[in-house]
């Protein structure tokens, strides 16, 4: 799927054209991961002097910090085209010849979940990483011949949750690694005024620093818990997003003051009442509260252990003294 982000008037799905509405064009629109942002500005920067493909990039951190708005940025900023595919989506190492072979020079492919890629199509990726170059054997038997395609030079940016599952060889072709953190309460609050501009909704800085809190430090969420508080707003108030409406909004959508949802809750009640307060294994937890375990790793735990809710240790998960503060409950024995 070819994507020009720079035009979306040609994206007819309404949702589509919507969330690409919201995401920032440049750098200096992103918001956050400054540390990150200045470096990609230098390595932009000079990849455009000298003419060059930038050199592959890898994005990992927890879901929804903007790894694919960041490369659909780097894309735009170096003006080329941004192709969009994932890693269970490549089946067959076929399937990203055919991608591969249909890049122009200086080309971004962005492959998100590139963990998930299958061994064969990874080892397709190696000689195409670093010299641009593809190995297509072709027959089969004792008359089998390796052929060497070459590919224009292109950028991969590949984006990841866990990068401690990519394969040492792959990890070490991109040139360059970054982690995004959470976002803060004041980036996300930034973040939430600029989305209720693009939405024309009237936000004050109490309402927008309510949702900023109540975010788990991430602008998907953020941008996700703006509308629905907007339709509160909407229907219940005069269309304001203040404080008060952002309160009612939020607690009756089941998201508490720190941005905890009932899977989180559940999970962290599950380790106190059930085992104590642990330590207890991920499976065991998984099994009990009925989330499957890499979604429990992926999309809760990080921000557990970023507000000490949760330790983890070698004998399992552990719910930490603030988080029986959190939940009213009472901690029976010395942790
Ligand atoms: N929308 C989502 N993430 C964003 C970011 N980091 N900066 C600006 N707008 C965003």
């Amino acid at each position: 799927m070819e994507d020009r982000i720079v035009s979306s008037e040609n994206v007819n799905q309404e949702e589509i054209s919507f969330e690409t509405s919201l995401r920032p064009q440049l750098l200096t629109e992103y918001i956050g991961q400054d540390k990150v942002k200045q470096n990609l500005a230098i390595f932009i920067e000079a990849a455009r002097q000298r003419e060059e493909a930038l050199d592959h990039v890898l994005l990992y951190g927890p879901p929804g910090l903007g790894k694919t708005t960041l490369a659909m940025v780097i894309a735009n900023e170096l003006g080329t085209n941004i192709r969009t595919t994932s890693g269970p989506a490549i089946e067959r190492p076929g399937d990203l010849a055919t991608i591969l072979t249909a890049l122009e020079p200086g080309d971004v492919l962005f492959i998100d979940e590139i963990h998930r890629l299958s061994k064969a199509v990874e080892e397709i990726l190696y000689p195409a990483m670093e010299d641009y170059c593809l190995d297509i054997v072709i027959g089969t038997g004792p008359t089998a011949k390796s052929v060497r395609l070459d590919l224009p030079p292109f950028t991969l940016i590949g984006a990841t949750t866990r990068a401690g599952q990519l394969s040492a060889p792959l990890r070490d072709r991109f040139g360059v690694v970054d982690h995004l953190e959470f976002y803060t309460e004041n980036q996300l609050e930034d973040i939430v005024v600029r989305t209720a501009k693009i939405l024309s909704t009237e936000i004050n800085h109490g309402g927008a620093l309510e949702i900023a809190r109540r975010s788990r430090g991430t602008p998907r969420i953020a941008n996700r818990l703006l509308k629905r508080v907007r339709d509160f707003a909407q229907v219940k108030g005069n269309g304001l997003v203040d404080f008060a409406i952002a309160e009612e909004a939020l607690t009756l959508l089941r998201v508490d003051p720190r941005g905890l949802d009932t899977i989180d809750q559940r999970l962290l009640e599950t380790i106190i009442r059930s085992f104590r307060g642990g330590p207890v294994g991920l499976d065991t937890i998984s099994a009990s509260i009925g989330e499957e375990r890499e979604t429990i790793e992926d999309m809760h735990e990080p921000y557990l252990l970023q507000i000490g809710f949760l330790q983890r240790t070698p004998r399992g998960r552990l719910a930490t003294s603030l988080a029986y503060k959190h939940l009213g409950m009472e901690e029976k024995g010395a942790e």
